[in-house]
């Protein structure tokens, strides 16, 4: 399968990586590393800090080692959207600025996701608080003097508009968004197969599923300006 999807993203116009999201497990981060992903993503979040900082400067090293692949890590706590609001209010589940500046020397991750209040899933609230000034300290600490290390934003899906191009304003660089591709998905199946009822033609139903979620993907780029910066 990564044979697949890498030669599928190395034909792309433009680049593509490999991800795995997630990841607790320092075993599966190494091998996906192994089997050919290009950025690994071990979360250790739920960990003590110094255990955090151990478990991802493990990945860091043996992917470096490997070379061609990047490596997120995560410090604080970015749930699901049942315990947002929770997470949001309390400052100890965020992540703090000092020990973003640690943790990123300590561990050498090239990109970095700082819990600031997002959540996975459908937010239950329109406007969720998220914490804009924690991700904009955190960045100018980081990166004040040139990006060294890009700040991620988890959570994307339902994010109103404005939260984006604020969270841009604050240094967000990579955006997660998965939800909102699973809903397009699933609808887009729903849809085309309630209006082909008749049709066995997997191929077409393919077809019209790719369509709807790029044009879903597409509308991510145009929100986040990526527009022209391949
Ligand atoms: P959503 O599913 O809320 O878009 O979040 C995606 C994400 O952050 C994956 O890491």
């Amino acid at each position: 399968m990564v044979n697949i999807f890498r030669t599928l993203a190395e034909s792309a116009p433009v680049p593509v990586c490999l991800h795995l999201d997630h990841s607790t497990s320092i075993d599966y981060c190494k091998k996906c590393a192994d089997a050919g992903y290009t950025n690994i993503m071990i979360d250790a979040s739920k960990q003590s800090y110094e255990e955090n900082i151990r478990q991802t400067k493990e990945v860091v090293d043996y992917c470096h080692a490997i070379g061609g692949i990047s490596v997120e890590g995560e410090l604080g706590t970015v749930g699901g959207v049942e315990d947002q609001i929770k997470v949001a209010e309390d400052e100890a589940q965020l992540a703090n600025p000092e020990q973003s500046v640690e943790f990123v020397e300590r561990t050498g991750v090239d990109i970095f996701a700082p819990a600031i209040g997002t959540a996975h899933g459908v937010y239950k609230t329109k406007n969720p608080k998220i914490d804009f000034e924690r991700m904009a300290v955190i960045h100018k600490m980081l990166n004040g003097n040139g990006i060294k290390t890009p700040l991620v934003v988890h959570g994307g899906t339902g994010l109103p508009d404005d939260y984006v191009t604020k969270l841009l304003a604050a240094g967000g660089a990579k955006f997660n968004v998965s939800t909102e591709l699973k809903h397009t998905l699933l609808d887009a199946k729903w849809e085309y197969l309630s209006a082909h009822r008749d049709e066995y033609d997997p191929g077409k139903l393919d077809v019209f599923v790719r369509d709807a979620t790029r044009k879903a993907v597409m509308h991510w780029m145009d929100k986040l300006g990526c527009e022209g910066k391949a």
